[in-house]
């Protein structure tokens, strides 16, 4: 095991760069087996770090074949090389001065299985820079404060590869002899090293022309293989949706004349926001009623939001280095949760949104900030950067960014966002800075705020409550804590926004000024707030709209959490009430009462409540939610706990289903707007209570909306809630469905996604496992393709708890198997599977010595990445 050895990155290790880049020149022949780069750097030492002037110049290069040097036209001799640099010696004037650098390497893009720098992908050419990509393009200072202006010439053979595309303006194109062509692309933004972007290859667009606020004309092109030209028209409307609302929201316009989104099939993560050149994962740009499913849809409309909103929060103003990752990530999330739920249309749609963002939040950042990878926002340390591109510096970085708006209302936060620019639009800055935008543009003190950023783990607010009848006084005492993380104990005291409201439940007449929502700064460990001229005792409605990203210690009635759930006015805490309740009874064993039953019966008949919510309302948490919940966690009991008590909800409402089924029906074309979605997710819901209730009717009935759908939200959830119930149905549906789409990789995703996520039936405890090992050897699955890969063997580890968490281990020693196989093709992509076994040490027994077993299995390997190794050392704690 290599592990101890592993080198760390240290944040507060940060030293300026000694040399700027001014322009940059890139000449870029591409071919797939020798792709020649050469670039010319006008280097210029670095006035902020004067006195810490160096004389050599240390270059990153990873997996280039280093060619030839010169140094202000003249080759140069005095250079060293390593597996990952090149350090330069004896520049001019003892480098300071500037001088001009001009680098010859090679490097071999049909080999690159790793999809970070220059790849091929279906015989077209991508780049993925971010975090550390770059380097394995060219020999650079790549590092995001070092932001230069590019120019770069693409050159190619035509026939191959007909468009050429690179970041910012085409200011030349060139035939050239024996089939080659070129393009010449130039930015006029100054950007660091991770935003560049080349993309070659046989692709078709659609375009539009726009006009923005101030009267400018704009091109948008999406640019995607020609048969798939017939899905895009969502992600243009996504994408014009998106430069409208941030001009209207945030006044920012879009400063280039082209913007350009490219699909990609072979793709790490969702997209990327380089400048002016999106590069895509498909997932996130094709759409078609045929093919895509609701979420499919809104999906794509937040990712394409998400990166163009990175034009502004994250390329014009970029982070001064990767601790500062959730500078751009966290606001930018931020961003696109609030665009999406103004999108959705209406007060209740918005907290759908809400809901799901916290469902989200909830079901993977909770888990990762109680266990051995947890980190705050901002992190501290890193061995590889790729590891922190995590849903606590994503999503919970967004809740943080939140708190800033719920603290400074509205125009406040426009302020700060407006003084942030201000000072510090074309420049790459910290967390601290973005604060003190905040701060001073609203003349607060937010120093406390900073424990948000340093400090991992997600805090606990317990709660106390006092009435007093005869004095009329109601006590509300909060007090906060938060466990220890790796690395970090004893925290200091949050600054906590809590909306906080009392509800009284039958009819009093009460001052409106007690029934108003108010807004309770909680900021030390223990505060206590005095309500007086209270009739009657209140019930506590508090964290409304999840103001903060905490976890409440309240044991609150169930005849209190009842009324939440009936007539909560804010309908986040509604919805929470009602998972309180289901997650009490779920973990207790117990299957719904008669009051339950009746509760969730009126909430369906509800006519104010909208489909989508009453389908979130009557949605149980997650499994691996209900995890965080246990100290010793007994997957199996858990997963026949939580069915039990669906079946319950689907025999006792049958008659609520059967209606819902009926009225939820959505003739005619196929819309997926938010109301449109919401009814079929509602029917979909009831379909498969229905099967569940009643399947030698509503199996028929399941495969006839199968075979009928004229959509692909209808058509796979029919097909999987056959699949999941095992109806023998399923396998002519599933033999249909492969058939019918096995031209499209990303359904076929799904028809894989599908049957690897299928629970085992209660005989065969292995039936998911044995289902998985067959899917791995179907001639459609492939290792290379990241897609394909999550849709079977994640899927399997990370969303099939009941088929992965086998008594004897074999789940779990398939896992150590995958990674190690992964790990030697993308490790990034194995790096994320390593993180299924991240909780280990809260499981039961024999499931934890199983899983250390695996782990250690793993740890053995002499062949693990830093991104593997980093996980897994992490994980059995050799710290
Ligand atoms: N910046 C991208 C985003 O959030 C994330 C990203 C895309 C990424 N591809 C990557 C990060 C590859 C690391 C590696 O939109
Ligand atoms: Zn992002």
């Amino acid at each position: 095991m290599k592990t101890d050895l592993a080198h760390s990155f240290q944040r507060l290790a940060y030293c300026p760069p000694p040399f700027l880049f001014g322009q940059v020149d890139l000449d870029i022949a591409l071919d797939p087996a020798k792709t020649i780069v050469k670039s010319r750097i006008e280097v210029l030492p670095n006035p902020a770090n004067a006195l810490a002037q160096a004389s050599s110049l240390i270059l990153h290069g990873i997996d280039l074949e280093f060619m030839s040097l010169r140094i202000n036209g003249t080759p140069h001799r005095h250079f060293e090389l390593t597996p990952e640099t090149l350090t330069i010696h004896s520049l001019p004037e003892d480098g300071a001065e500037p001088f001009t650098l001009e680098v010859i390497s090679i490097c071999v893009p049909e080999k690159n299985t790793s999809l970070m720098g220059l790849y091929v992908s279906n015989g077209n050419f991508f780049t993925q820079c971010e975090a550390e990509g770059f380097r394995k393009i060219t020999y650079f200072l790549d590092r995001p404060d070092v932001m230069a202006r590019y120019r770069v010439t693409l050159r190619a053979i035509k026939a191959d590869f007909p468009v050429l595309l690179a970041n910012g303006n085409l200011v030349a194109t060139e035939e050239l002899p024996n089939g080659w062509h070129s393009a010449v692309w130039e930015d006029p933004f100054p950007k660091p090293s991770y935003l560049f972007a080349l993309v070659a290859g046989k692709l078709a667009c659609i375009e539009e022309s726009i006009t923005t606020g101030s009267g400018a004309t704009k091109l948008l092109q999406i640019w995607v293989e020609p048969q798939d030209l017939p899905k895009t028209r969502h992600a243009m409307d996504s994408l014009i949706h998106s430069i409208r609302w941030d001009e209207a929201r945030y006044g920012l316009e879009l400063d280039l004349d082209r913007f350009m989104i490219v699909a990609v099939g072979d793709f790490n993560m969702g997209a990327m926001e380089n400048k002016g050149l999106n590069i895509f994962n498909t997932k996130y740009v094709l759409a078609q009623p045929e093919t895509a499913t609701d979420t499919d849809f809104a999906n794509i409309e937040s990712v394409v939001a998400h990166e163009y909103f990175h034009n502004w929060t994250g390329n014009r103003v970029t982070c001064r280095d990767w601790f500062q990752l959730s500078l751009k990530e966290g606001l930018t999330v931020f961003r696109d949760q609030e665009f999406s739920a103004d999108q959705m249309g209406s007060e209740s749609g918005r907290a759908v949104k809400r809901i799901e963002d916290v469902r989200l939040l909830r079901q993977l950042q909770f888990p990762e900030d109680a266990g051995p990878m947890a980190h705050p926002i901002r992190p501290d340390a890193y061995q590889e950067i790729n590891n922190f591109y995590t849903v606590t510096v994503y999503e919970k970085g967004a809740e943080v960014v939140r708190m800033y708006q719920t603290l400074l209302g509205i125009d406040g936060f426009r302020k700060g966002m407006d003084l942030y620019f201000a000072r510090h639009d074309g420049q790459a800055v910290t967390c601290d800075d973005f604060r003190m935008a905040m701060a001073d543009a609203n003349g607060r003190d937010l120093s406390q705020f900073q424990h948000w950023y340093s400090q991992a783990g997600t805090p606990r607010v317990r709660v106390q409550t006092h009435f007093d009848g005869k004095a009329q006084r109601y006590t509300l005492s909060l007090s906060q804590s938060c466990p220890d993380t790796p690395g970090q104990n004893n925290k200091k005291p949050f600054h906590i926004p809590l909306r906080t409201q009392l509800v009284f439940a039958h009819g009093e007449s009460v001052d409106q000024s007690l029934r108003a929502e108010r807004l309770l700064e909680l900021t030390d460990t223990t505060q206590t707030w005095v309500f007086d001229h209270v009739p009657s005792e209140p019930v506590l409605s508090i964290n409304r709209g999840f103001s903060a990203p905490i976890v409440l210690e309240f044991d609150q009635s169930e005849a209190d959490l009842l009324t939440l759930f009936t007539k909560d006015d804010d309908a986040f805490n509604r919805w929470e009430a009602g998972q309180k309740l289901a997650m009490q009874w779920i973990l207790a064993g117990r299957t719904p009462d008669a009051a339950l039953l009746e509760t969730y019966r009126l909430i369906l008949q509800d006519p104010q409540l909208d489909p989508a919510f009453k389908e979130l309302a009557l949605t149980l948490p997650a499994e691996t939610y209900l995890y965080e919940q246990c100290a010793s966690v007994e997957p199996q009991t858990i997963h026949a706990n939580r069915k039990a008590f669906r079946e319950a909800m689907a025999q006792h409402l049958q008659p609520e289903w059967q209606r819902l089924y009926e009225a939820m029906q959505t003739p005619g074309a196929f819309k997926p707007d938010a109301v449109s979605a919401g009814k079929r997710g509602l029917k979909n819901l009831a379909l498969g209570m229905l099967l569940i209730a009643n399947p030698a009717e509503w199996a028929e009935r399941a495969q006839q909306q199968y075979t009928l759908a004229n959509n692909m939200t209808d058509r796979y959830a029919a097909l999987a809630h056959l699949v999941q119930n095992n109806a023998p149905e399923s396998i002519a549906c599933l033999a249909d469905f492969y058939e019918r789409f096995a031209d499209d990789p990303l359904v076929v995703d799904k028809w894989f996604g599908l049957q690897a996520t299928c629970p085992p039936t209660p005989h065969n405890p292995a039936a998911s496992l044995e289902c998985v090992t067959t899917l791995l050897s179907h001639p459609a699955f492939s290792y290379t393709n990241p897609n394909r890969v999550r849709s079977v063997i994640h899927s399997y580890c990370m969303g099939n708890p009941a088929g992965f968490h086998m008594r004897d281990g074999r789940g779990y020693q398939f896992w150590a198997e995958m990674v190690q196989k992964l790990d030697a093709i993308n490790p990034q992509i194995a790096a994320r599977l390593a993180r299924a076994l991240d909780r280990w040490t809260v499981f039961a027994e024999p499931y934890q010595g199983q899983m250390q077993a695996a782990l250690q299995a793993v740890a053995a390997s002499k062949t693990l990445s830093a991104d593997v190794n980093e996980v897994i050392v992490k994980a059995l704690g050799n710290r």
